[in-house]
């Protein structure tokens, strides 16, 4: 898939702006606190429903107005496609497709499916369980608007559940009670689970084939799933319900749930050893690209098209190497790199986006003879 153009109104420092971006290689440079980011910002929410980097939408309006608007124009195997989100004070956030307003987020979902990669990523390796569910979370819904649906529903059910745990007191009144959140639970974390593990399957061989390859054999690496045992949703959700049920005496006491998908971790090992831990900043790096080059592999072969890349202020980081590596993997990708500097330019034709003060600049830059 490709982006043909991105329209943005009052969005971020920009008051109105409109890219045409080429099918290729996308370079979008400017100094420091440009817009940069800003722009890219504009498309990923088409992406995924929020920013990447702020969880509050109103950040996203330009200081001072009142809407603010997103839109992108895609070429899909099947046809045109515009999604549009509109941020306001009256309506808070609205998302579009082909000027129609979706019901849902969850239709938004599969739309655009674009592999985000910034300097704060490096926290899926480094950071909480947490930021490694988001990852992973994130990844899935794009494929599929129905797991998101899936993992709204667990989180209210969730939500049910440690009301009760907080607000009773006594066992056998908790008892007679909740049965029905964990039946209700239990069900719902064996289909997240399952879909994470095969998820993980999925993405495992790709990373570990890339890690590899920029190591020169040197890393070996593994991606594991730290949660439920069980390879279908049957099995885990029965192993869940069990633990729901031995549990609660230790939920009762701390007042909400302490097992089940919104505690689970995923696992990088690197020749052995927990990356988290043990890998050094450069190797957690590098695990972090094996991850997107991966990411852009699975996506490819789940949507029988290739995703959009967006690397936003990373590619300068990596050395020649690993820059090269990536430019191998971005034959026949719509890529939108942003950066304060280029030195390593790509071998092929490529579009120059310069940005300044919330305006931009394009030139087509062609291929030395
Ligand atoms: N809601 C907003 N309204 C107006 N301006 C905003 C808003 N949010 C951010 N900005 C401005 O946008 C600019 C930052 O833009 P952005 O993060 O895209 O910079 P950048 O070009 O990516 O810079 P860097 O190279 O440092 O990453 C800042 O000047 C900031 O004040
Ligand atoms: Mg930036």
């Amino acid at each position: 898939m490709k982006i043909k153009w991105l329209k943005l109104k009052n969005f971020r420092n920009y008051s109105e702006c409109f890219v045409e971006f080429s099918d290729g290689i996308n370079l979008i440079s400017g100094k420091n606190g440009q817009g940069k980011t800003n722009l890219v910002e504009g498309v990923m929410i088409n992406a995924l429903t929020k920013s990447p980097r702020t969880s509050s939408d109103n950040d996203m309006k330009k200081e001072g107005s009142d809407i603010s608007e997103a839109e992108v124009c895609l070429e899909r195997n099947y046809g045109e496609v515009k999604l549009c989100c509109r941020i306001s004070t009256e309506f808070k956030k609205q998302f579009f497709i082909n000027s129609n307003e979706v019901k849902k987020l969850s239709e938004v979902f599969g739309n655009l499916v674009a592999v985000y990669f910034s300097p704060a990523d490096l926290k899926i390796v480094s950071g909480s369980p947490s930021d490694r569910r988001d990852f992973i979370d994130t990844d899935i819904s794009q494929l599929s608007g129905s797991y998101y649906t899936l993992l709204n529903r667990y989180n209210k059910v969730l939500d049910q559940r440690n009301r009760l745990l907080k607000t009773v007191h006594n066992r056998a009144e908790i008892e007679e009670q909740i049965d029905i959140w964990n039946e209700q639970l239990a069900s719902l974390a064996g289909h997240i689970i399952k879909t994470r593990k095969s998820f993980i399957k999925k993405l495992s061989s790709p990373a570990s084939e890339t890690i590899k390859f920029i190591t020169n054999g040197a890393d070996k690496l593994s991606i594991s799933y730290v949660g439920a045992n069980g390879e279908n949703s049957e099995e885990i959700k029965s192993e869940i319900l069990s633990s729901l049920q031995n549990n609660l005496s230790k939920d009762m006491e701390l007042g909400y749930t302490t097992i089940g998908p919104h505690r689970d971790d995923i696992k990088f090992s690197l020749n052995g050893h927990d990356s988290r831990i043990f890998a050094s900043q450069g190797q957690q790096r590098s695990i972090v690209l094996a991850l997107k080059i991966a990411e852009l592999e699975t996506f490819e072969a789940e949507l029988g098209e290739k995703p959009i890349l967006v690397l936003d202020d990373v590619f300068s980081e990596l050395d020649t190497f690993r820059q090269k590596s990536l430019y191998e993997k971005f034959k026949g990708v719509q890529v939108l790199m942003t950066g304060t500097l280029f030195k390593f330019k790509p071998d092929e034709d490529y579009l120059s986006l310069n940005v300044k003060e919330g305006s931009v600049k394009s030139k087509i830059m062609q291929k030395k003879k």
